[in-house]
């Protein structure tokens, strides 16, 4: 932190969800300062604009200056999937705070490597899990305990994707399959999040409807829990009516999360927010962002930090294991796992 306490900042990797970053850091106002915006060498144009933009000090197109770089106490990394690990282990053996856009990484084995770099390090790790933010969500969060679980969640994750938006996305290995590893850690984190139990069960089938890409574009996962609750999800890249809502029952009451805003409870709409594109940033960013800056700020876990983290990725590998073998993982989250 600088003498005054405010996060000097780089964001790396200037691509789509780059500006939501950008915008949450800009808000932030007096809690963090923007200090360079980094891409690869051949996106030099966007990099500067970006960082003229939002009022960075550089625009910078190596990784390893950002490595060096001893004006900067923390990184917004934006990569593809596939490179959260390797540059993650470099940013806190660098010594800078990460957060790591979700999902932390597309094994167990790489966040444990991850893990392992935070805790030399002593520096923090958060992954931007945007959509517990929103003030329907976190509203949800705080009266999971009136349902008197076990409870079940259900939550369809629906949206159309002509064709692959960047050439990552093409590639099951890199994308982490496709739908599971775009919009599964969404759906699983907040589902892990609400229920606030272990999960210790997932069977999951995965299809690709479309070929424009290795990976899956649909898959219907149910997880079972350690108190009794369930978790059912379906993500889909192929749904022409877009969805995003969560139905969440127990015992003694019912509720509705739908676009992670507009949160029912019984019949009564409790919280409403306007939807808007998150490249435009929106409030869960926002939110998100703080978040960042005060765990680091208070030296405690952030939300949605390793161990959360872990747990989400770990079920995401059941969510393929399951699709391959064809009958459901088990899970145990309390000892460390092994990895094909
Ligand atoms: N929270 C959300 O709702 C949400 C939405 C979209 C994307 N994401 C996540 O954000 C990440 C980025 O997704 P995207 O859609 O913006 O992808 P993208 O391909 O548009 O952007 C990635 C950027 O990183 C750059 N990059 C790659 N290697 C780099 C390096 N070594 N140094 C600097 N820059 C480098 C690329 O050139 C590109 O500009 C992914 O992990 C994705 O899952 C999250």
């Amino acid at each position: 932190m600088s003498d005054n306490n405010i996060m000097r900042v780089a964001l790396v990797g200037p691509g789509r969800i780059a500006t939501a970053h950008l915008e949450a850091i800009a808000a932030s106002k007096g809690e963090a300062q923007l200090v360079a915006v980094a891409g690869l060498p051949q996106e030099r144009e966007r990099t500067e604009e970006l960082a003229l933009r939002y009022g960075a000090q550089r625009a910078v197109h190596d990784f390893d200056e950002i490595l060096s770089a001893d004006d900067i106490d923390g990184i917004v990394l934006t990569v593809p999937n596939h490179l959260h690990s390797e540059l993650a282990v470099a940013i806190l053996d660098s010594g800078k705070h990460v957060l790591v856009e979700k999902p932390l990484a597309n094994t167990v084995a790489e966040v444990d490597e991850i893990a392992a770099a935070a805790a030399a390090s002593g520096k923090t790790v958060m992954v931007g899990q945007c959509r517990r933010f929103f003030a329907g969500a976190q509203e949800a969060k705080q009266r999971m305990q009136t349902l008197n679980g076990p409870v079940s969640v259900v939550h369809n994750l629906g949206v159309y994707v002509e064709d692959a938006a960047v050439g990552w996305w093409k590639s099951a290995a890199q994308a982490g399959g496709l739908a599971v590893g775009l919009n599964g850690p969404h759906v699983i984190d907040t589902m892990v999040w609400l229920i606030g139990s272990q999960p210790i069960r997932v069977y999951a089938q995965t299809r690709r409807l479309r070929d424009r890409w290795e990976g899956e574009d649909e898959a219907v996962l149910l997880v079972e829990f350690a108190d009794g609750s369930l978790g059912t999800g379906y993500l889909s890249l192929n749904t022409r009516i877009p969805v995003n809502d969560r139905l969440i029952n127990g015992p003694d009451g019912s509720m509705r999360l739908t676009d992670d805003r507009n949160l029912w409870v019984g019949e009564d709409l409790v919280v409403s927010e306007q939807v808007v594109p998150y490249i435009n940033g929106d409030s869960a960013f926002e939110q998100q962002f703080i978040e960042f800056v005060t765990a680091v700020r208070e030296k405690r876990t952030p939300q949605s930090g390793l161990a959360e983290a872990r747990t989400v990725v770990a079920v995401m590998q059941a969510v393929h294991d399951s699709q391959s073998s064809g009958v459901p993982v088990e899970l145990d989250l309390g000892t460390p796992s092994v990895n094909k």
